[in-house]
């Protein structure tokens, strides 16, 4: 095969780019996510399962091989961005063909080919600064900040972008959990358990079932997205007590705050969720 069909190949396909440039071997939901080409990709995953190292790969294809690209990774802290950033220069070191980068430093790199890729730590003030990115993946999605999440969607309105959300639960809360139970029809959702995991022998779970608890494994192997610990009701329990059936104590046209408005503090934050104009 000419250089020339192999780089076809490997452009065409992210699986091929990973075991052929790489020399690496994606498990079988590797090889899902990586050859998915759905819009918004959630993934749940285990702890260690291979979530970071699945984003840098994905990233790296992108900026090779569409020239221009931003490339987003965002993290919630700037240790992570820093680590999830040497997974993509260390991919980057294994290439035979390395591209030639105009630009480098410890969170950024830009290519010959103009694309780029970022490392952002997670703070909405960082990511205020770009426009037009085609892929974002957001690497440990629960414990990214919500308002981080919101500032980025808009974003990709105007691009047209992908983003990934790749995260062990945290609890039902947030936007990764929002999304996951409720963010509809049109998202991919995939669920990577520990024991799906080949690196992850059934004795280390059983140790760490033991040493955890119930509640932690659950969380961190199991995919699920276990009450908060500082909750003062259960989730399920709130949720099953919301019924259409039961009339609010106001009608809609006596809120107490129509006929007696001097005495609410009514803000402009709260003014839409009352729905109404002053
Ligand atoms: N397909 C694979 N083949 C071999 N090793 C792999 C594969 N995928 C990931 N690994 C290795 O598994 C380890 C964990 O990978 P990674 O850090 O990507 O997981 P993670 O899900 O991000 O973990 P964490 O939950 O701690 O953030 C790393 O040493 C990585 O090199
Ligand atoms: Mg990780």
């Amino acid at each position: 095969m000419t250089g020339h069909a192999r780089d076809l190949r490997q452009a065409a396909d992210p699986v091929i780019f990973a075991q052929q440039a790489l020399n690496f071997s994606p498990d079988t939901w590797q090889q899902q996510v990586l050859r998915s080409n759905t819009h918004q990709v959630l993934l749940n995953c285990s702890r260690q399962a291979g979530k970071s190292t699945t984003a840098a790969i994905m990233a790296l294809h992108r900026a090779l091989f569409y020239p221009g690209s931003l490339v987003l990774l965002v993290s919630p802290s700037l240790r992570q961005s820093s680590e999830l950033f040497r997974k993509v220069t260390e991919a980057l070191e294994q290439l035979d063909k390395r591209p030639r980068l105009r630009e480098d430093n410890r969170l950024s790199l830009t290519m010959q080919n103009k694309s780029r890729i970022v490392s952002l730590p997670g703070s909405e003030s960082t990511i205020r600064g770009y426009s037009g990115a085609s892929l974002i993946i957001e690497d440990e999605a629960a414990r990214v900040p919500d308002e981080l999440y919101y500032a980025i969607r808009p974003m990709l309105a105007v691009s047209k972008g992908r983003i990934i959300l790749m995260s062990t639960p945290f609890g039902k809360r947030g936007h990764f959990h929002s999304e996951w139970t409720d963010g509809g029809d049109s998202l991919e959702r995939i669920r990577i358990p520990a024991s799906d995991c080949p690196r992850i022998s059934a004795a280390f779970l059983e140790q760490e079932k033991r040493a955890l608890g119930d509640w932690w494994y659950k969380q961190e192997y199991e995919c699920e997205f276990v009450q908060t610990t500082d909750s003062v009701f259960n989730y399920d329990l709130v949720m099953s007590a919301m019924s259409d059936d039961i009339k609010p104590l106001f009608a809609a046209d006596e809120q107490p705050w129509e006929k007696n408005r001097d005495q609410f503090f009514i803000t402009d934050e709260v003014e839409p969720l009352l729905g109404r104009s002053t």
